[in-house]
C-alpha cells in the first residue's frame, strides 16, 4: 500500500500543489520501504529531507498568505508550527536514540494523519480563497 497524488489533493495553485506532489513522493518511498523493511534506512533519508523541505514549503505557503493578505493566516500557521515540532522531536528523539521501528511507525502516522488532512482540509481552504474572485 502507497499514496500517490490525486486530483481531489490539487488545492488550484501550482506552484504549491508541485510541493505537495514531492513531499508525497517521499512519503511514499517510506512506505514502500517500510514493505521491504528498509523503513530504517529510508526515514534517515526523509528526515534529511524534511528538515530543509518543510522549512522552505511552509515558508512559501506563509509567503502567499500574507500576499494575499489570508484571513487565517494565524491559525494556518500554527498548524505549520506544529507539523515542525513533531518533526524536530522526532528528529531529536531518533539523533539519541538511533531510529527504531517506532519511529518509523510514529513517522508513518503521523505524515499519513497529519499531512494528508492538512492538504486536503487546511491548504484546500487557502487555495480555494487565493483563485475566487474578489
Ligand atoms: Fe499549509
Amino acid at each position: 500500500m502507497g499514496i500517490e497524488w490525486r486530483d481531489s489533493l490539487s488545492i488550484g495553485v501550482e506552484a504549491i500543489d508541485n510541493q505537495h506532489k514531492e513531499l508525497l513522493l517521499r512519503f511514499d518511498r517510506l512506505l514502500t520501504a517500510c514493505q521491504t523493511g528498509q523503513g530504517i534506512e529510508e526515514l534517515k533519508r526523509l528526515q534529511a529531507f524534511l528538515g530543509e523541505y518543510v522549512h522552505s514549503h511552509f515558508s512559501d505557503e506563509e509567503a502567499l498568505q500574507r500576499l494575499h493578505r489570508y484571513p487565517d493566516y494565524e491559525a494556518h500557521i500554527a498548524q505549520h508550527a506544529y507539523f515542525i515540532e513533531q518533526v524536530n522531536r522526532l528528529e531529536a528523539e531518533t539523533r539519541q536514540e538511533g531510529v527504531s521501528t517506532h519511529h518509523v511507525v510514529e513517522t508513518n502516522n503521523m505524515l499519513l494523519k497529519w499531512l494528508l488532512n492538512h492538504i486536503s482540509i487546511v491548504d484546500k481552504k487557502l487555495g480555494t480563497f487565493i483563485i475566487s474572485p474578489r
